[in-house]
């Protein structure tokens, strides 16, 4: 398949990218690198020995979408463009319903001009109304409570308006949890700027001495250690969940939606201890407050991926450390 993805420069796109590629689609990116660096198509070329063709442009550019689609021949497209990150989309929400609502709502328009009927979705599991049920099916309750997770959900919903209106579109949700991880070779990672707000990349940078000390949020929560319990996945099963969503509209899947996670909780501390224990002892923490607006514990019941697209998360909370702080030593 000709597979357009929008924000494929970034961190979950191109590591889709690589796995896409490795399938022998094609592949165009689509990006206006405001969080990403054109390099990566360097690396992409250097890990798979195919370079993805690409096109510098703005989902909210209609002009620039109308050239895209004008010149290149798609089929499928995996919409990632946007902006993700919680506490910005509170101080600037404007700006979060302008490039995620807005800017998704051009691209639908784009693709049903040209005939492009088949799309998956970069949602989150922020969709999903606080809850302390774990694990979490598809079917639980929706209620995001931040700007940035209400721009998911009320594209979700769009985009199910838009299936009810015209039932050619295939039309694929993906609920990621807490993506984490790199590529094995250290050339593709998440190189946030500034001071990380998620766990991961704090963890790495503490580990090549840019920052002290981590904070644990929270030591009293209800779980097994009193630290938030997450689902945390490796990029690349990420990866593979999109390929295996491909296939899936290969075979006209009309609207489904899948959570992408492991199934699997893990607390605060247990990414410590196992990031310490794979790459030595390079983090130290102390114990913070909690943090505002976190939950105690969430994680994913994958079981319907596993059931209806055939895929299952492989890698484990060990690969997910190491790949991260071989590319934070390499790039960070
Ligand atoms: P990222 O910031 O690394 O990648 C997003 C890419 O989109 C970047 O390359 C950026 O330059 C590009 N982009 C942003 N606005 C654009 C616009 N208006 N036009 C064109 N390109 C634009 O983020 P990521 O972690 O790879 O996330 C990809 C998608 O997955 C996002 O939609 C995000 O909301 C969603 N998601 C991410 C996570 C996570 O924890 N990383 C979890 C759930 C969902
Ligand atoms: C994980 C755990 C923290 C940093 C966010 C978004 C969510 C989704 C994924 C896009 C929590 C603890 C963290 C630190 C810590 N993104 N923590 N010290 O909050 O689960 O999810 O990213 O859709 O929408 O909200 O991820 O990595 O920030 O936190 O103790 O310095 O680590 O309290 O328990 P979160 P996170």
């Amino acid at each position: 398949m000709n597979i357009l993805l929008t924000g494929g420069a970034g961190y979950i796109g191109s590591h889709t990218a690589v796995e896409l590629l490795q399938k022998n689609h094609s592949v165009i990116i689509f990006d206006n690198l405001s969080n990403s660096d054109i390099n990566v198509l360097d690396k992409i070329e250097k890990i798979t020995g195919k370079r993805p063709d690409f096109v510098k442009g703005d989902v909210r550019s209609r002009e620039d979408l109308q050239k895209l689609f004008d010149s290149k021949k798609i089929d499928c497209v995996i919409h990632f463009a946007g902006l993700k990150a919680v506490g910005e989309s509170v101080a600037e929400p404007l700006m979060y319903y302008e490039n995620n609502f807005n800017g998704t709502v051009y691209l639908l328009q784009e693709m049903k001009k040209h005939n492009v009927k088949n799309i998956i979705f970069s949602s989150s599991a922020t969709v999903y109304k606080p809850t302390d049920k774990n694990p979490i099916t598809e079917e639980y309750e929706l209620g995001a409570s931040n700007p940035y997770g209400r721009t998911k959900l009320f594209i979700e919903e769009m985009l199910k308006d838009l299936y009810a209106s015209d039932k050619s579109f295939n039309v694929v949700l993906l609920r990621y949890f807490n993506p984490i991880g790199a590529h094995s070779s250290g050339l593709l990672g998440e190189n946030p700027s500034g001071i990380p707000n998620n766990l991961m990349p704090y963890i790495c940078r503490v580990a090549t001495g840019k920052l002290e000390i981590l904070s644990v949020f929270g030591n009293d929560y209800p779980t097994k250690d009193g630290t938030g319990v997450r689902d945390y996945i490796h990029v690349m099963d990420l990866a593979s969940g999109h390929a295996k969503a491909i296939d899936k509209i290969e075979e006209n899947c009309g609207l489904a939606v899948y959570n992408l996670g492991t199934g699997i909780g893990y607390s605060v501390l247990d990414i410590v201890n196992t990031f310490n224990k794979v790459n030595g002892n390079l983090v130290k923490y102390k114990i913070a407050p909690r943090r505002d607006g976190d939950l105690a514990e969430y994680y994913a019941c994958a079981k319907k991926a596993n059931d209806e697209l055939g895929w299952k998360a492989e890698k484990t909370l060990e690969d997910m450390c190491r790949s991260a702080y071989l590319y934070e030593k390499n790039n960070g």
